[in-house]
This record gives C-alpha cells, sequence and structure tokens, in this order.
C-alpha cells in the first residue's frame, strides 16, 4: 500500500486523480454535466442528512497506541464464508452510464482487479448478468429493489443467483425516491430512466407486463410501468418471507436504522443489515447513520452481519465504523466520481488510496489487524 507514497515520492508528479474527497468532489463539480454531478452530490430536501453524515464521523475520535508491532498489518475480514482483502465494498449505485459509457463495467474491472466487492443495482445500466460476467470468481452481490410486482422480483432473485452472485441486499428505504430538489429542478430523470433500467427491460417477468412487444415503442408507458413496479410501499415485515422461499443466498437488509428494526430482521431470519440513510438521499432530516450504528450492533452484532455506509470519505472513516461494530463499510460517492472523472482508472484510483489510507491508519492507531479495531480504539469526542 505505500507503493502510493514511493510512486508520489519517486516521480515527483501530483497523482492524476485527485486523492482527498474535496478535490474528487470539486474535480467531478468541473468535469461533469450539471445533471450528472447533481445526481450523486444530491440527497433529499435540504440536503442537512447528506451534511450531517459527514459531521458524525467528528463525533468521534481515534485514540492511538503506541510500541504495539504494527509491521505487517491484516486488513482482510471474512463475510458470510468469503474473504475480503479490506472491510469494504462498493455500494450499490445505479444508472452509472450517466457518468461514464462504460458504468458498472469499468467500475467492476476495478473492483475485481483489487478483489473488492461490488454491489450492483437493481437499476445498473448493463444487465446484472454483463456485470456478473466482468466480476468474474471474485464476490459480488446484488442489490434488489422490491418490486410491487411479485413475478418480477422473484425473477430478478432467480436471475442474481444463476448469474453468480453470491449474496442479496435489499434496500428497504426507497419504495419510492426521495424529494430530491435538484432532480426536479434538472429534470433529467426521463433520460436517466431510459439509460438506466436495462435489467427490467429484458427481464421476461417485468416484459410480460407491458402490453407491447417492444417495450421502446412507447416509452412513455414502459416507464410508468417500471415506476409502477420499482418498489411497493405497502411491504410489512412478514413480506420477507417471500424473498426467503426465493433464494438460498444470504440475504442483508439495507436502510436500517432503528435497534428494533434490526432485531425484526434477525427474527425474520435476514443474515444481516446495511445501516445507511441512503447518504441522504431519502429522509431529510434523518438520523446520521453513524449515529445510528452503535446501537444497531449493541443489538444484534452477536446475531447478525452489521455493515455501515453513509458519510465513507477515507480510511479513518472506515475506522471509525468498523470500531463501532461494523463488520464492513460500503462505499458510495467517492467511487461515483472516480468513475466519472476517469472511468474504470479512477475508479481504481478511488479504491488505491482509501485501501493505502486505511492501512497506514489502522497500524498507525496501533492496530495489525481489523480484529484489533474495537471501541477500545475510539472515544466520543467531548
Ligand atoms: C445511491 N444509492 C443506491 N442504493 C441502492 O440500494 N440502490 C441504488 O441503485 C442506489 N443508487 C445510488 C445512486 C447514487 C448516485 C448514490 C450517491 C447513491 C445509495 C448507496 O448505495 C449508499 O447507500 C450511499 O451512496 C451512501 O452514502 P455516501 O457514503 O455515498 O454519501
Amino acid at each position: 500500500q505505500e507503493e502510493v507514497y514511493r510512486r508520489g515520492m519517486l516521480e515527483g508528479e501530483p497523482p492524476e486523480f485527485p486523492v482527498s474527497y474535496e478535490d474528487l468532489e470539486e474535480r467531478a463539480r468541473e468535469e461533469l454535466d450539471e445533471e450528472a454531478f447533481a445526481y450523486v452530490a444530491g440527497g433529499a430536501g435540504s440536503e442537512s442528512t447528506v451534511e450531517a453524515n459527514d459531521r458524525a464521523f467528528d463525533e468521534w475520535q481515534i485514540v492511538p497506541r503506541m510500541l504495539r508491532d504494527v509491521s505487517e498489518r491484516d486488513l482482510g475480514v471474512e463475510l458470510f464464508g468469503q474473504e475480503l482483502p479490506a472491510p469494504v465494498m462498493l455500494a450499490p449505485i445505479g444508472v452509472q452510464s450517466i457518468l461514464h459509457d462504460d458504468a458498472e463495467l469499468a467500475v467492476a474491472r476495478a473492483a475485481s482487479d483489487l478483489d473488492v466487492p461490488m454491489i450492483c443495482s437493481s437499476v445498473s445500466s448493463y444487465t446484472m448478468e454483463e456485470v456478473a460476467d466482468e466480476l468474474g470468481d471474485g464476490p459480488d452481490w446484488f442489490q434488489l429493489y422490491w418490486s410491487a410486482d411479485r413475478d418480477v422480483a422473484a425473477s430478478f432473485l432467480e436471475r442474481a443467483e444463476a448469474a453468480g452472485y453470491d449474496a442479496i441486499v435489499v434496500t428497504l428505504d426507497t419504495p419510492k425516491m426521495g424529494w430530491r430538489e435538484r432532480d426536479v429542478e434538472l429534470a433529467y430523470l426521463p433520460f436517466l430512466a431510459g439509460q438506466g433500467i436495462r435489467n427490467y427491460f429484458e427481464d421476461e417477468a417485468f416484459l410480460d407486463r407491458l402490453d407491447t412487444d417492444n417495450p421502446w415503442a412507447d416509452p412513455e408507458a414502459s416507464l410508468e410501468s417500471f415506476i409502477d413496479c420499482f418498489g411497493d410501499a405497502s411491504l410489512t415485515w412478514d413480506d420477507l418471507e417471500f424473498l426467503r422461499e426465493h433464494t438460498d443466498l444470504p440475504i442483508v437488509l439495507k436502510g436500517v436504522l432503528h435497534p428494533d428494526d434490526a432485531r425484526k430482521a434477525v427474527e425474520h431470519g435476514m443474515d444481516g443489515v446495511v445501516v445507511s440513510n441512503h447518504g441522504g438521499r431519502q429522509v431529510d432530516g434523518a438520523i446520521p447513520a453513524l449515529e445510528a450504528l452503535p446501537e444497531v450492533v449493541d443489538e444484534i452484532g452477536d446475531d447478525a452481519t452489521v455493515l455501515f455506509d453513509s458519510g465513507i470519505r477515507r480510511g479513518s472513516d472506515v475506522v471509525r465504523a468498523v470500531a463501532l461494530g461494523a463488520d464492513a463499510v460500503l462505499l458510495g460517492r467517492p467511487y461515483a466520481y472516480g468513475l466519472g472523472i476517469g472511468g474504470e482508472d479512477g475508479v481504481r484510483a478511488v479504491l488505491e488510496n482509501l485501501l493505502a489510507d486505511l492501512d497506514l491508519t489502522v497500524g498507525l492507531a496501533g492496530c495489525a489487524s481489523v480484529d484489533e479495531v474495537d471501541r477500545s480504539t475510539i472515544r466520543r469526542a467531548d
């Protein structure tokens, strides 16, 4: 990991891709179309929760320990029987063609190069099968937007299993999209829909529910149909049985923020949760995800896998989330900016920097492995 530093010192040139999150975001603001930048950066309403997510990390401070032989560090973790090189995965991000033509395929290449698992979104711009092909043998998960049409939901689960995905992430916080003011103002949603729903328009169960043989013949009607079946606001905990009946893969519920919901997930046979507020994109004013993490870990940490996202920007953020009990974290906006700026190379640069930063921060905190990062590694700021 120190190669990143060594390269900088020997070559004496600034890296091609920005290193800090702030520079990355600035570069994306300069280089991407206004719509594409707004798509990634935006959040619900006043975007107060986007900001609160970031600030929540300042509430926790690392207390470095000395003289503990950190010459060899092991960042590896195991999730559902699979070894990961670090407690980091790529969060599901939909419609990546808005950012780069190679979209999810570019992300999959960078992720599989570094053995970092990618979670493929239901609304990916390439089909889940194409993305799985690109990911090869490495660990990969599929994210389900649970359609109101049960046949479509079941078909997605079957396809994900057949394509070789190792786990299903069911996103609970988005039965409908949040009130995103930038999206409304820029009115680019029709473009987004046309680009990003190939998983649906190449799905037999979905095509069956359209009256037309050619879904592109009447795009407006097709889009209505997609919106209709994209999510289901009437779901309740008992409906989880349906998922269990349709897949043997581990199921992880994404968007859990209350410890009682985490307990319910375990009671309903789920294998894990992602503590997340969707990067502040769903409920303006929602609790910062990091604030919710310790309570969820206290409630179910011994019984299920607890993942975390919403605000991971650098290595010290990963350390803090892991110290609070997360088994791994999902990286979101940073890699989306990397994709937008530099395609596959941009995603690779963002990931390499994050992993190098994480490796140093774990070691300098006095930990030789991720196992050693626990609540004693941090304290609450005064
Ligand atoms: C998302 N997220 C998301 N989540 C999901 O389950 N399915 C999806 O298709 C998407 N799409 C998506 C697009 C964009 C542009 C963003 C920024 C986010 C949410 C994502 O998985 C994750 O929860 C957040 O990105 C975490 O917040 P930060 O750390 O990126 O701020």
